[in-house]
């Protein structure tokens, strides 16, 4: 069913707002310190031009989001505020707040919000890294559910809503379900239902809904996660509509559950945020708002429709298969994100990440993530993709017959013998990575891509996540989040009279 959406959805009011502060001919003499001439920062002018230092204003700037503000336009929101409502309406939320430290900083704000409810909470065991730092940074017990995992295309993705429910009877002093959706690779979890279950139990559902922000703005797109009924939502808006890398946004669902939330968010919001937030990367949001409103429905069509061709065409060329149908086959897999293409390289003989390679090399075309069996596109929202030139690059690929490397196998689940905080907290050590199986690992050490910690604080390390970690920091475009050395030739692990055994 078509929204019917405000007529202030044509508005930018934060954007506007900064616009008309910088053409003014202001004497500045406050933060920041280049007064928003090129000649006092040539070289960040020569980055991103002398407009943008002019609309460089930290947020709590009179003149827009405060006093003066208010002073002037009685009885008038802000313009963020202004600007926020209409986010809210387009996404169907009943509140946003525009954050800046991307869906990590998103993340760290929804963690603390579980510590406002309680100590003990449901968590998807694939939540992305910053997750597990919200955790330990304030002192969570997170009880695990362990979402799918293709093993194939080495992809992890979510958890069903049978998972939650059982979850929810084992562990009935949970205050909260926190959860990923979309996957990396596009799997969407049944959150309708699992709002449902988490509700019966008297529980705020909390999604991680960084790889959707797209979600629920077309017909033809699945709905997102506030319209699903969840209560708090984290958005990476910067991910796929085309706000500045950073920006991101807190969503608040509707109804008793999500309501009950809202001061509690408001007050962790504040606490977490810069007093100097760029108002520039605040009213790109309010512009990628603005342009999804207005032009959504033709710029979303047309990347639908290059995301479909780009798919023809693989299914069309024997080398390569879309594992689409893998995705949807997962039994997490309630919905799909049409907009992330995974492209199953094997019976080309190359690697996905090779082809990665090769695609930069010689073709200047660059892609969102490879592991050695896939290649993985992400077809910006509102950003039409050149499906020509992508077509043409793959139809000129050399023949290849080498034996594909073989896909490192992610290690088993890990015994956990320390609470989370206590080990990241606890005296440590640097030990060699020939002396670190057995030890417990004082770091959070995730893959990437995609960032899913493979070992969590408190965990034992064993000869298999070390090999795992160290391959994936040997490989060309891999690294591991967390790790005190980047190669792994070295991990840190609690100290040995810390470690509480058994
Ligand atoms: C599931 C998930 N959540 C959060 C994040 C962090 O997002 P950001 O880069 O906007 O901080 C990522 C990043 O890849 C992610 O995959």
């Amino acid at each position: 069913m078509k929204r019917i959406l405000s007529a202030a959805q044509t508005t930018a009011p934060h954007a506007d707002a900064i616009r008309r502060l910088a053409s003014h001919p202001w004497q500045r003499l406050h933060v920041p310190g280049h007064s928003g001439k090129a000649e006092n920062a040539p070289g960040v002018a020569s980055l991103v031009g002398e407009h943008a230092l002019q609309l460089d204003f930290p947020m709590l700037f009179s003149g827009i989001d405060q006093n003066t503000w208010i002073l002037n336009n009685p009885g008038r929101k802000t313009p963020l505020l202004e600007a926020q409502e209409l986010a809210a309406e387009l996404w169907g939320a009943s509140r946003v707040w525009f954050i800046t430290n991307g869906a990590s900083g998103g993340n760290h704000i929804a963690t603390n919000v579980v510590r406002g409810l309680g100590r003990e909470f449901i968590v998807q065991r694939s939540v992305h890294s910053s997750v597990i730092d919200g955790i330990t940074h304030v002192g969570l017990t997170p009880h695990f559910v362990y979402g799918s995992v293709d093993t194939g295309l080495g992809a992890s993705h979510g958890v069903t809503p049978e998972q939650i429910e059982t979850a929810l009877q084992t562990h009935p002093q949970a205050a909260a379900v926190y959860l990923v959706s979309p996957s990396y690779f596009g799997a969407i979890a049944d959150i309708a239902a699992i709002a449902d279950i988490a509700h019966s139990h008297n529980v705020p559902l909390i999604v991680d809904e960084a790889w959707g922000s797209h979600l629920g703005l077309h017909p033809e797109l699945p709905l997102n996660a506030v319209q699903l009924g969840a209560d708090l939502v984290i958005s990476s808006t910067h991910k796929s509509v085309g706000s500045l890398t950073q920006t991101g946004m807190i969503q608040l669902g509707h109804g008793p559950h999500a309501q009950a939330l809202e001061s509690l968010v408001d007050r962790v919001v504040r606490s977490y945020q810069s007093t100097s937030t760029s108002a520039l990367l605040l009213a790109s949001l309010d512009e990628a708002r603005r342009n999804i409103a207005v032009n959504g429905e033709k710029q979303i069509g047309a990347a639908l429709a290059g995301a479909a061709r780009i798919r023809k065409y693989i299914k069309e060329d024997w080398r390569f298969r879309d594992a689409t149908p893998d995705v949807q086959g997962m039994p997490d897999a309630f919905a799909y994100d049409p907009l992330k293409i995974a492209i199953d390289t094997r019976g080309a003989g190359i690697t996905g990440t090779q082809l990665q390679y090769e695609l930069i090399r010689d073709h200047a075309i660059y892609c969102e993530l490879a592991t050695p069996a896939a290649l993985l596109l992400l077809i910006g929202a509102a950003s039409p993709p050149d499906v020509d030139r992508f077509i043409k690059a793959l139809e000129s690929l050399p023949p290849s017959d080498e034996e594909p490397e073989r896909l490192l196998a992610m290690p088993d689940k890990l015994e956990s013998v320390m609470p989370l905080d206590e080990a990241f907290f606890a005296p440590n050590e640097l030990v060699s990575w020939e002396e670190a199986a057995g030890r417990i690992s004082a770091d959070s050490l995730a893959a990437y891509p995609p960032g899913v910690p493979n070992v969590l604080p408190g965990e034992r390390l064993t000869p298999e996540a070390i090999m795992y970690l160290r391959g994936t920091a040997a490989a060309e475009s891999g690294y591991v989040r967390g790790a005190s050395d980047p190669a792994l030739d070295t991990f840190r692990v609690v100290a040995h009279d810390q470690e509480i055994l058994g």
